[in-house]
């Protein structure tokens, strides 16, 4: 069968990946795609935020039977209900559904209704509202912008200044445009961070293997948030015990709480948790397969991918049995200079020969002049599946040294965080 895939980074080159081994896929399309993704499928230059563009391209393409879209604005603009209702088959959440992570206020107040653990919070529409409360609210404080911002609407504030500031600049400067209108201002919460992602068809919800982001721009958790800088899986203080307790008190109760709302989903749902001392909390959820998450994920399993897809779509996902390869993996980052603030774009990229076990998931690359060129913040994932992690890290970086390109800059300690913390 013939595929789109929806969306341009590293995720969907891992997506794409995996589905080029898959007996089921014929030919693959990538909407817009990247230079890495062109290899491997053929590049269509649509707006993917254009519903009705995207609705028209498949209409116009009858050898496209199925669709998967994964990134989180188009999902939010009602992409798959738009190919639905046009006979077509499409994987990911309607847009009553992809509000779990395109509204934090409606997912923390899912959270709270249904008893799902999560940090306590507040919202704010009033800036003087928002205001007073921070200047007396226990710090650490952390806000967020309410609408999708990339990634990067969360403010992590230890001082009341800072925490002051960054409401002025939510919703006052709007530094993360309108999504600032409404801020969630929440609970500190400490703890090691685990990213869940499931597939679940609204029946049942099966757990991916588990994986580790690291959303700060520089080493050892310091700088910016950004759309993250690396990943391995699986996590080791995530063992059975957790495993069991995520499933029982915040996997089957979203499934069904979204099913009660009349918003059942339908997808990859991702669950961002920290394993507190008070057990597991959900920080945030997403409506899709994770960036860079997926990089990790995806070349651990041991299912054909397109089985997996059509089962979540015709909703048989509890016949397919979904298996995970042993050993771990690691994806490393390589970013423009600059990234996540402002980054110049256009800069070769030379690759030296990398070991065969390495691969390369293509981000922000585009081919210019027959010479590949950097064209976003994330350019590319160096990623290798090793014995454990410390086997996979030393594969990425002696791998990562290969590769240049002017301003390149990567995090030095992808995979060695939590590495003291007891496994499970
Ligand atoms: P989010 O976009 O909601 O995942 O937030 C980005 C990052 O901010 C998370 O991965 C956490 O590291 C951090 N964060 C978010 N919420 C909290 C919280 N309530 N307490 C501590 N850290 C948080
Ligand atoms: N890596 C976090 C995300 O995809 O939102």
């Amino acid at each position: 069968m013939n595929v789109l895939v929806i969306g341009n980074g590293g995720r969907e080159h891992a997506v794409i990946q995996a589905l080029k081994k898959s007996p089921k896929v014929d030919k693959i399309y990538a909407m817009k795609g990247n230079a890495g993704i062109g290899e491997l499928a053929e590049l269509v230059n649509v707006d993917y935020c254009d519903v009705k563009a995207v609705g028209d391209w498949v209409d116009a393409h009858s050898d496209v039977e199925f669709t998967v879209v994964t990134p989180d604005d188009p999902l939010a603009l009602g992409l798959v209900d738009e190919l639905e209702s046009r006979g077509h088959k499409a994987f990911g959440p309607k847009k009553n559904a992809a509000i779990i992570e395109s509204s934090k206020a409606f997912s923390k107040a899912l959270m709270k209704k249904y008893g799902i653990p999560t940090a306590e919070y507040e919202i704010f529409e009033n800036y003087e509202d928002a205001i007073s409360y921070v200047e007396t609210c226990n710090i650490p404080v952390v806000l967020k912008a309410d609408g999708l911002a990339l990634g990067k609407g969360v403010l992590i504030c230890q001082t009341r200044d800072e925490a002051i500031a960054g409401v002025k600049e939510m919703m006052l400067d709007k530094k993360f445009g309108s999504a600032g209108n409404k801020i969630v201002v929440e609970e500190f919460l400490e703890g090691p961070e685990v990213s869940v992602l499931s597939f679940t068809d609204g029946e049942t919800i099966v757990p991916m293997i588990t994986s580790c982001d690291h959303k700060r721009a520089l080493d050892n958790d310091m700088g910016l948030n950004t759309g993250g800088m690396g990943t391995f899986s699986p996590a080791p203080f995530y063992g059975e015990k957790s495993a069991k307790e995520v499933m029982e008190k915040i996997m089957l109760p979203t499934m069904k709480a979204m099913n009660a709302e009349d918003r059942t989903f339908k997808g990859v749902l991702y669950f961002g948790l920290m394993k507190t001392k008070n057990g597991m909390k959900v920080i945030e959820y997403n409506s899709r397969f994770g960036d860079p998450e997926t990089q990790v994920v995806l070349p651990m399993l041991d299912t054909d991918l397109m089985e997996i897809f059509q089962a979540v779509v015709d909703g048989n996902l509890k016949d397919v049995d979904i298996k995970w390869k042993d050993g771990a993996c690691v994806c490393l980052v390589l970013a423009s200079g600059g990234y996540p603030e402002s980054y110049q774009k256009g800069k070769e990229i030379t690759i030296g020969e990398l070991d065969s076990d390495v691969v390369l998931c293509h981000a922000g690359t585009s081919i210019k002049d027959g010479k590949l060129v950097t064209s976003g913040g994330r350019v590319l994932g160096v990623c290798a599946r090793g014995r454990d992690i410390e086997d996979a890290r030393k594969k990425v970086y002696s791998n990562a040294e290969k590769i240049r390109f002017d301003g390149m800059y990567y995090r030095k300690d992808i995979g060695i965080k939590y590495r003291d913390i007891i496994k499970e």
